[in-house]
């Protein structure tokens, strides 16, 4: 697979990432199928996916003892990307920045991984109550230190939405990165970026094409929408986040049809095998040399047709079709 440097430290990972979230948070059956996320993660390693995207709070704890059991044995074949910052309470998740905190949470995170180095260590949201350099300088601190090899900042958070929209979140989080990277060169930012979310290009790519910063693509297949395998009025389990989706509604989802018939229609162009999950990740990777998609599954099925994208390229006629499809309707802002 291709590979693409991110960051300061032109650290190479594959092309496509694997993201573990859906193992064990955030979705319809997540925590119910252990022996199937394991296979998910070999089969996304076999394939050269070795960007393994976790944090600490999915499960709280779960996925990265998951990811351990993996790790002990090929810990050679794997980027390890986690993240710090989020406590998940009884009743809300809450930001705490602060750098003893950071420093303990990382020490909980290498053992639960069962590795002495973390490859990208992500600050998950910034804390209101902590100035963000402090934070950033203990998480510095523990590249000193050896525990982890490289720091990103994720863009992904509806504190900030709520305040001004999606430009809202992305002008917050430049901001963030401007102060942030006085202190210690940031190599990664991870946003939302997909066919039907596609306002970080606008923003924040402009930004990490400037520094060589890797842009990792979170949500890259929309939720799973984009992959035109959900039907308008499925309903979701009360603990997936779709749930309470605006564009998961049985009304927004049959009106966002359009945009998966656009991606079924230049899937056929390429191939009978070629799915539309494979067209929205290749638009992601054609974005540019530092965007990293990272699309999240469970099923190992997903992991290998996700690696596929690699391997697609789509032509100047594609994405101009991709960039004429109907805007998504139903907003997160
Ligand atoms: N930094 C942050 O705050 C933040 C926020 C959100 C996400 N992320 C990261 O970004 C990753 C990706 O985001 P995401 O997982 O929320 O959304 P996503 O990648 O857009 O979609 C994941 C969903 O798509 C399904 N899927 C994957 N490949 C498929 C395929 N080829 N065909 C049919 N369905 C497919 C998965 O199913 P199954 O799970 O059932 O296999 C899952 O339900 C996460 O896993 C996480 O690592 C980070």
């Amino acid at each position: 697979m291709e590979r693409k440097a991110i960051g300061a430290a032109a650290l190479e990972v594959g092309a496509v990432g694997l993201g573990c979230m859906p193992m064990n948070w955030a979705y319809t059956g997540s925590r119910r199928r252990g022996e199937e996320s394991l296979r998910t993660v070999h089969a996304a390693l076999d394939r050269g996916c070795d960007l393994i995207d976790t944090a600490d709070m999915y499960g709280p704890f779960t996925n990265e003892l998951l990811l351990g059991r993996v790790l002990k044995e090929r810990r050679a074949d794997a980027f390890v990307s986690t993240k710090v910052g989020l406590l998940v309470g009884e009743q809300h998740i809450v930001a705490n920045g602060r750098p003893g905190y950071v420093k303990r949470a990382c020490d909980a995170s290498l053992r639960r991984l069962q590795t002495d180095v973390i490859d990208l260590y992500q600050l998950h949201r910034a804390d209101p109550e902590v100035p963000v350099e402090e934070t950033w300088g203990a998480m510095a601190e523990l590249v000193r230190a050896g525990k982890v090899r490289s720091l990103g900042l994720c863009a992904v958070g509806a504190r900030a939405t709520r305040r001004g929209g999606r430009a809202g979140l992305h002008a917050e989080t430049i901001r963030q990165l401007e102060r942030v990277q006085q202190v210690f060169p940031v190599s990664s930012v991870m946003a939302e970026l997909s066919v039907w979310s596609p306002d970080a290009l606008e923003t924040l790519l402009p930004w990490c094409a400037a520094r060589g910063v890797g842009l990792l693509a979170a949500m890259p297949l929309g939720n799973g929408f984009l992959t035109g395998t959900l039907t308008p009025g499925q309903g979701f389990e009360p603990d997936d986040v779709r749930a309470r989706h605006p564009r998961f509604t049985a009304e927004m989802m049959a009106a966002n049809q359009p945009i998966v018939a656009g991606l079924r229609r230049i899937a056929a162009r390429h191939g009978e095998k070629v799915t539309p999950a494979q067209v929205a990740l290749a638009w992601v990777l054609a974005q540019g040399p530092h965007v990293v998609p990272v699309p999240g599954a469970k099923h190992e099925r997903w992991a290998v047709e996700n690696a596929g994208a690699a391997h697609l390229a789509l032509t100047e006629a594609d994405l101009a079709e991709i960039a004429r499809l109907p805007r998504a309707q139903g907003s997160w802002d």
